[in-house]
């Protein structure tokens, strides 16, 4: 099947992606948050994509100096979403207080079209691993299937793929493999996530994960420094930048480039239902029909 790529029509469109900020005690810096911000409000991106770990134990005050910081990012589309340090000390109470839904799906305008994203939580209380979860997979399918105006970015905190330079991998998406086969038949163009605090990119099946490192800690891995995401798409490429938050020009390394249209040369035989199915909720089939049970 040849996939017809709405996206070509798209001239461009910017995005910094930032993660692991990690306010709290220990080593979080704020110097390091203060320059990412004002550089990306230099950058002038169309999305701002937070995804998780704003915070280091899920506290109230926590959040709020997140907020405070968040708050002066003048890009009007962020998504944010949580990580598993903020699903800490049942963080989410907080995080919904100071930055509303901790799942969204919204439409950015971009240049001759608009980009789908969908921010989700994968974080489960007091764990560090995380999971999408059956529940959500018929919800992703509604908000991708089908759509042709611009990109499909989805929003998770935790790696769907193993990422290189991070020690023992213990903590991924616990259901990795039925999400990258939903993300597969769904085309959607890019996943942005945190967590290893190592910045990393993968292009699966047409599928580009790009994770980012942590923005504003010392809680680095090897030699790897703090760092964010931009992410530039136009008619011909895909290209992910890292950058070192004030180091300017000197902390800019290239991460990945891409063929605009993803390459997808692979043929999967099975039927993907073979592996996935999308559930038939009893909480949602009541909802619909009235009670199930008499
Ligand atoms: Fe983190
Ligand atoms: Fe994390």
């Amino acid at each position: 099947m040849t996939r017809v790529l709405s996206t070509e029509r798209l001239a461009s469109v910017r995005i910094v992606q930032i993660s692991d900020i990690h306010v709290g005690a220990g080593l979080f810096k704020p110097d390091l948050l203060t320059a990412a911000i004002e550089e990306t409000n230099a950058l002038e991106p169309d999305l701002v994509a937070v995804a998780g770990d704003l915070t280091m134990e899920g506290h109230r005050w926590e959040f709020e100096e997140a907020k405070e910081y968040l708050d002066r990012i003048g890009c009007p589309n962020i998504v944010y979403t949580m990580g598993n340090h903020d699903a800490r000390a049942v963080g989410y109470r907080h995080f919904e207080d100071f930055f509303g839904l901790r799942e969204r799906s919204i439409t950015v305008e971009v240049p001759e079209g608009e980009a789908k994203v969908v921010a989700l939580d994968s974080t489960k209380p007091d764990l560090d691993e995380g999971e999408v979860g059956r529940e959500h997979y018929a919800w992703l399918d509604s908000e991708f299937r089908g759509w042709d105006r611009g990109p499909k970015i989805l929003v998770v905190h935790h790696h769907i793929l193993a990422v290189p330079g991070t020690g023992r991998d213990v903590n991924n998406l616990r259901d990795a493999g039925d999400v990258m086969a939903i993300l597969r038949e769904l085309e959607v163009d890019l996943v942005l996530s945190g967590h290893r605090h190592v910045p990393y990119v993968w292009s699966i099946s047409g599928v580009r994960v790009v994770h980012s490192g942590t923005v504003s800690t010392m809680r680095v891995r090897g030699t790897m420094p703090p760092s964010y995401n931009v992410i530039d798409i136009d008619a011909e490429s895909v290209k992910i930048t890292l950058k070192q938050p004030g180091k300017g020009k000197e902390g800019e390394e290239a991460l990945a480039s891409f063929a605009r249209t993803p390459v997808k040369t692979s043929e999967f035989y099975p039927e993907f239902e073979r592996y996935v199915r999308y559930d038939e909720l009893p909480f949602l089939r009541g909802r619909s029909e009235g009670p199930s049970n008499p």
